[in-house]
C-alpha cells in the first residue's frame, strides 16, 4: 500500500518520522518536504498534488480546513483508493462529496506523539488498514460512532490547557522567588511522573486523585479550592463549547 500526503506540514512530518519513511509527499511545504526526503529512505516529493494521488493507494489529507474543499475538489481520484482525512470538523460524507467518487473515507486525529510511535489515535469508521497504520505509530482507537470520535477530538483539545496549567503554576512559583529553572524542572518532572501513573495504573482517575491527596492535606485543598472557585465548571464549559465546534 503506497501512502501519499497532500500537505507537508507539522503533522505529516510527525507521521513520516514515526513511519521512518516510505511515502510520497506533495510539494507545498517545500522546506519540510525537502528535509523529510533528505532524512528518510524512500521519501519522494511529487511535482503536484495530482501526482501524489496518481502514485498512491491511500491519500492522506493533511491540509488545513480552510483550503480543504478547494484542494480536494481539484483532484481526480480513482476507484480502489482510500482517503485518510486529518481535517478537523469535516465529516466523511462531506470529504467524499468533494472527492466526487464513492471512495472509503476514514478520519483520524493523530497528534505529534506519532513521531515517537506513542500516540493513541482515534479513527472513524473502523478500518483494518488504517488501524494497522496507527498501531505502528502507537495505538489506534477504532470509533464506532461519530459521537465517540467527536468526544475524543474534544479530549485532544486539552493539550494547550495541560501546558497552560504548568505555565500558571510555574509563573506563581517564580513570582514568589523560586528560580525559573527550578520551577520548570520541578513542575515538568512532577507532571511527567503523574502522566505515567495515569497511563499505567489502570485505576479510575477519581481513585488516583484520592490516593494522591492525603485527607485534609495540601493536595486535597488545592483541588477543593479549584472546584469551589469554578475551575471544574469552567473546564466542563470549555469542553461543551469545543464539542459544538467539532461537530461542525
Ligand atoms: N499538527 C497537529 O498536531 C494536527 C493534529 C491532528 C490534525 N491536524 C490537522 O492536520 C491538518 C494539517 O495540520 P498541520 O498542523 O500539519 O498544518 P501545517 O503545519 O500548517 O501544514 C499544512 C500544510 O498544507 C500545505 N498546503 C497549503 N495549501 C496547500 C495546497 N493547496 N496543496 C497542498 N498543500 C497545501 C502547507 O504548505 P505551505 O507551507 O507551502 O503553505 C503546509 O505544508 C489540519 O487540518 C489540522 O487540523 C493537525
Amino acid at each position: 500500500m503506497r501512502l501519499g500526503f497532500i500537505g507537508t506540514g507539522n503533522i505529516t512530518a510527525a507521521i513520516v518520522e514515526g513511519l521512518g519513511g516510505g511515502v510520497v509527499l506533495s510539494p507545498r511545504g517545500a522546506a519540510m518536504a525537502a528535509d523529510l526526503a533528505a532524512r528518510f529512505p524512500d521519501v519522494t516529493v511529487a511535482e503536484s498534488n495530482q501526482a501524489v494521488v496518481d502514485q498512491c493507494d491511500m491519500v492522506v489529507l493533511a491540509i488545513r480546513p480552510q483550503v480543504a474543499e478547494e484542494v480536494v475538489r481539484s483532484l481526480r481520484f480513482r476507484a480502489g483508493q482510500k482517503l485518510l482525512s486529518l481535517v478537523a470538523a469535516t465529516p466523511v460524507e462531506v470529504i467524499r462529496g468533494w472527492a466526487g467518487l464513492d471512495l472509503p473515507v476514514i478520519r483520524a486525529i493523530p497528534l505529534p506523539f506519532v513521531a515517537d510511535r506513542r500516540c493513541v489515535t482515534p479513527i472513524l469508521p473502523p478500518d483494518a488498514e488504517v488501524a494497522a497504520l496507527f498501531d505502528r505509530l502507537g495505538q489506534a482507537v477504532e470509533c464506532q460512532s461519530q459521537m465517540e470520535f467527536d468526544l475524543l477530538a474534544v479530549g485532544s483539545a486539552l493539550m494547550g490547557s495541560y501546558f497552560g496549567l504548568l505555565e500558571a503554576a510555574e509563573g506563581w512559583l517564580v513570582e514568589r522567588g523560586l528560580p525559573e529553572a527550578a520551577a520548570r524542572d520541578y513542575m515538568a518532572g512532577l507532571f511527567a511522573n503523574l502522566g505515567r501513573v495515569a497511563e499505567g495504573s489502570g485505576k479510575p482517575f477519581g481513585a488516583l486523585r484520592e490516593e494522591y491527596s492525603t485527607r485534609g492535606g495540601l493536595n486535597e485543598q488545592v483541588f477543593r479550592v479549584f472546584g469551589e472557585a469554578g475551575g471544574v465548571k469552567a473546564l466542563r464549559l470549555a469542553l461543551d463549547q469545543v464539542l459544538e465546534r467539532v461537530k461542525g
